[in-house]
């Protein structure tokens, strides 16, 4: 009996895991859309731009794949998102249409920069 319960509480646990993990989808691309990086970012890999170009922006996707186990990669595409990044150093040249982007302060608070953050580099699985 001890095994069939503790099989049961997994399960449970299991359930409630994704269900939060889809809450927590949801409540990210609102953000996301609130705070218009979705009008220079797609979350899935190979999209187009505007004319048939490639995207403005990188997909979220691959955004996370680059950073993988890049530590501290959080606190510095942060603040790439609050303070914009440098056109002189992209990092993204020639795989995106835009050149840099432009400081987001105006449009999301770093708290919620921060969980957009987060779940951006959450998007892929870990290797
Ligand atoms: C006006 C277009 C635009 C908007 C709006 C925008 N971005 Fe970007 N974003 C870009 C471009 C262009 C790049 C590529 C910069 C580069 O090549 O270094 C980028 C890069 C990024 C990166 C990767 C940075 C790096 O150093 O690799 C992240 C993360 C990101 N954006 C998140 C966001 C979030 C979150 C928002 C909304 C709060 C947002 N972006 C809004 C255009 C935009």
């Amino acid at each position: 009996m001890k095994p069939l319960i503790s099989c049961l509480i997994g399960a449970l646990a299991t359930g409630v895991a994704a269900v939060a993990l889809a809450a927590d989808d949801a409540a990210m691309r609102k953000l996301a859309t609130n705070s218009g990086c979705l009008t220079c970012h797609q979350i899935e890999p190979g999209g187009k731009g505007p004319d048939g170009l490639p995207p403005i922006g990188p997909a979220w996707k691959d955004v996370s794949a680059r950073y993988q186990g890049v530590s501290g990669a959080s606190d510095t595409l942060t603040r790439t998102v609050m303070t914009g990044s440098n056109p002189y150093a992209s990092h993204w040249k020639g795989k995106v249409s835009g050149l840099a982007m432009p400081p987001n302060e105006v449009a999301i608070t770093e708290q919620n920069a921060r969980a957009l953050v987060g779940w951006i580099l959450s998007l892929e699985p870990k290797k």
